[in-house]
């Protein structure tokens, strides 16, 4: 088969298509055609050599979502059959014709929606849930602020919580950002380059604060994010791009009872990756097979055209997500 590999550490350039053994299914996975790929930021981080694949990944095909057709099943598959159109969060090797799945990361693509639209959901929706819901609890009529709110993370936040009832805030780095980020249902965006985000927080909470805050910047954000958060409010790390060493008031934590936690996703087991993908099948794709949640793609390319992708992606000019389409 055609893959998309990583040559060696370094630039978009470095990515390369190269022919690659089809992969055999093993207990419990099958086999996908795929037909999309997402794009998402650990991608990057992979292929400049700083996010290296855990193990049972792939060693040199980056891509940790896809939509296709399943073409052949393993043993101790119950539920999918040969011909199934579903979307996978997977371990690795999404960039590529065929690309292996457990069964319980594979999920519908809804009726409503392309293979590409099917392919930016998996990575994000599972990491929203996971942080979000399940560490952040995020309830009901409680608020939520989300930094990076145009980027894949942001747009799938924004939509979930606001869909479930909740008042979501973000922050983004310019204007034309923070009214995409409006338009898709947030409460109100600050352009991080013009205010402090966390006094403008506490402004529009009339003092009170945010429930929850998922955050992938760290660094000077981290107090600035204490700052801002409502008692016994929840603080929920995904990345740390501004900064992993970071100083905070430790009497705010304690004054406001503050839960701080984080997580990364692709290390955990397909046990923990299935139950994720249970509650995603119950509570959101019906909100995504009514139109009430949608798909936002930015742009998609090519397969062959994936450096020109990661370039776009590193640009941080998107919005949204960011596809790769390998057959239509
Ligand atoms: N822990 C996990 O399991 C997990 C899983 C998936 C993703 N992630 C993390 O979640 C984040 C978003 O992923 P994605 O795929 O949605 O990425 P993405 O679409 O590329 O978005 C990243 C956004 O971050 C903002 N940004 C970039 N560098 C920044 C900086 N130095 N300071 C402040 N903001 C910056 C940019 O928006 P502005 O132009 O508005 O600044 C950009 O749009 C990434 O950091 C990724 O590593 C974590």
């Amino acid at each position: 088969m055609k893959a998309i590999i990583i040559t060696q550490p370094g630039g978009p350039e470095v990515l390369q298509i190269a022919e690659r053994p089809t992969p055999i299914v093993k207990p419990g996975e099958v086999l996908i055609k795929v037909m999309a790929a997402g794009i998402n930021r650990p991608d990057v981080a992979q292929r400049k050599g700083n996010y290296p694949p855990p193990p049972g990944a792939p060693v040199d095909i980056p891509g940790l979502e896809v939509a296709g057709i399943v073409t052949e099943i393993g043993s101790d598959v119950t539920r999918l059959k040969i011909g199934d159109k579903v979307c996978a969060l997977v371990i690795g090797g999404g960039y590529a014709e065929y690309c292996t799945a457990p069964e319980g990361q594979c999920l519908p693509v809804p009726d409503n929606l392309s293979f590409a639209e099917a392919a930016s959901l998996p990575e994000t929706f599972f990491t929203v849930w996971s942080n979000v819901f399940d560490r952040g609890q995020l309830k009901p009529g409680e608020s939520l602020l989300v930094h990076g709110g145009s980027s894949g993370i942001g747009v799938t936040a924004i939509q979930m919580a606001t869909a479930l009832g909740s008042e979501v805030y973000v922050t983004a780095g310019s204007d034309d950002k923070c009214k995409f980020c409006e338009n898709l249902g947030a409460v109100k965006a600050i352009n991080y380059n013009q205010e402090n985000f966390s006094d403008a927080i506490n402004k529009l909470t009339d003092g009170k604060g945010v429930d929850v805050i998922l955050d992938m910047i760290g660094g000077d954000y981290t107090p600035l994010n204490i700052k801002c958060l409502a008692t016994e409010g929840r603080l929920v790390h995904i990345n740390s791009m501004k900064g992993k060493n970071v100083t905070i008031d430790l009497t705010e934590v304690m004054r406001k009872r503050i839960n701080i936690t984080g997580s990364m996703l692709r290390s955990r087991d397909v046990e923990f990756k299935s139950a994720i993908a249970q509650n995603l099948q119950t509570h959101i794709w019906p909100l995504l097979a009514s139109g009430k949640i949608k798909p936002v793609i930015y742009k998609v390319f090519a397969a062959d055209e994936a450096a020109e992708a990661h370039e776009l992606m590193e640009s941080s000019e998107h919005m949204g997500k960011i596809v790769l389409q390998f057959a239509k």
